[in-house]
């Protein structure tokens, strides 16, 4: 079994640098994907509230029989929760079946109303999503501090803030984030955003890294070209291009044999990817391949580049 990576974050915690990501995972499938890269060496699940999988989550956990204290689990505060963080926390810790979290990160910068008409996508009259736009995130971030003071969290971080929403809680926060999980990957890999995290200690983390079900990603042609060089799978030169780069790779899947690779092939391809890999990959958005596959429907303005304007 290869060693995985880790990176320090600002708290002087270590955090793998490759974990197994959960979202989409369906309930039935999710136990056995979770036990499964437990026991091919993954040491980090991301998990999240919104979600709807953490108690299938928990039990791939509790079937591994890797104890508590060698896995990394990070969970995420879902929107409608933002003035009841300490709720939603207890909601997941019940739900994973442990008593703290390695990290928990606000899942939006988008605070929903929580007496709205669905306890998870609140939505108005006209059918746009419901946000409680009077929440400040800065009190989000202050009750989230509290879940680190009660021992609940040992790290918290922000997962989908732009430049523009870190802004609304950097001025007031006590604890820098740790991290700040987005859509990274070659056809989108907001080079200037990373650089922002990479000066302030915040250690970014990349979802949806292969580009999501479906990605064109895996069949590009420099992607293929560099891993028929080394003789890795495209995969590979995502992954170990992320982690490269110092940010932490969360790929998806429900299949065994994938979330084998995605581990040593992560691994591998940090390995052997060299100078001019990296930068050709690097180069591929600006050079018109520029796509983000993740994009809900907030009735916001998030402060991404290349997001379409919200109406
Ligand atoms: P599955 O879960 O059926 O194995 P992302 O992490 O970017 O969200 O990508 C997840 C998608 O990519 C899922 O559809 C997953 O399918 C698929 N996937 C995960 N790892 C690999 C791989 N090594 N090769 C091809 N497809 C993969």
């Amino acid at each position: 079994m290869s060693s995985v990576p880790k990176f320090k974050l600002n708290n002087g915690m270590e955090i793998p640098a490759i974990g197994l990501g959960t979202w989409q995972s369906k309930s039935d499938e999710v136990i056995a994907a979770v036990s499964h890269a437990l026991k091919e060496g993954y040491r980090h699940i991301d998990c999240a509230w919104g979600y709807g999988n953490e108690k299938d989550v928990g039990e791939g956990i509790k079937q591994s029989g890797i104890p508590r204290s060698e896995i990394w689990i990070t969970s995420k505060l879902w929107g409608t929760y933002h003035s009841r963080v300490e709720e939603c926390l207890d909601q997941t810790l019940t739900n994973l079946g442990v008593d703290y979290l390695d990290l928990y990160l606000v899942h939006w910068p988008v605070p929903m109303n929580p007496k709205g008409n669905h306890p998870v996508f609140p939505l108005l009259p006209n059918g746009k999503r419901d946000v409680d736009h009077s929440w400040k995130l800065s009190d989000t971030w202050k009750q989230m501090e509290d879940m680190v003071k009660k021992g609940k969290v040992k790290a918290i971080g922000i997962s989908n803030f732009s430049v523009k929403k870190m802004e609304e809680i950097l001025p007031t926060a006590e604890i820098i984030p740790a991290t700040n999980q987005l859509e990274l990957h070659p056809y989108n890999p907001q080079h200037e955003l990373v650089a922002y995290l990479k000066e302030k200690g915040i250690v970014p983390q990349a979802y949806s890294p292969l580009g999501s079900t479906g990605s064109p990603l895996l069949k590009d042609e420099v992607i293929v070209e560099i891993a028929q060089k080394h003789s890795i799978q495209p995969a590979d030169v995502i992954l170990g291009w992320l982690v490269s780069k110092g940010i932490v790779a969360l790929p998806k899947s429900v299949t065994p044999a994938r979330i084998t690779s995605n581990l040593n092939g992560t691994i591998a391809g940090v390995s052997k990817l060299d100078k001019d890999d990296i930068a050709k990959i690097d180069g591929l958005a600006a050079a018109g391949k520029q796509k983000r596959f993740i994009m809900p429907p907030w009735p916001v303005d998030l402060g991404f580049d290349n997001w379409p304007p919200f109406v």
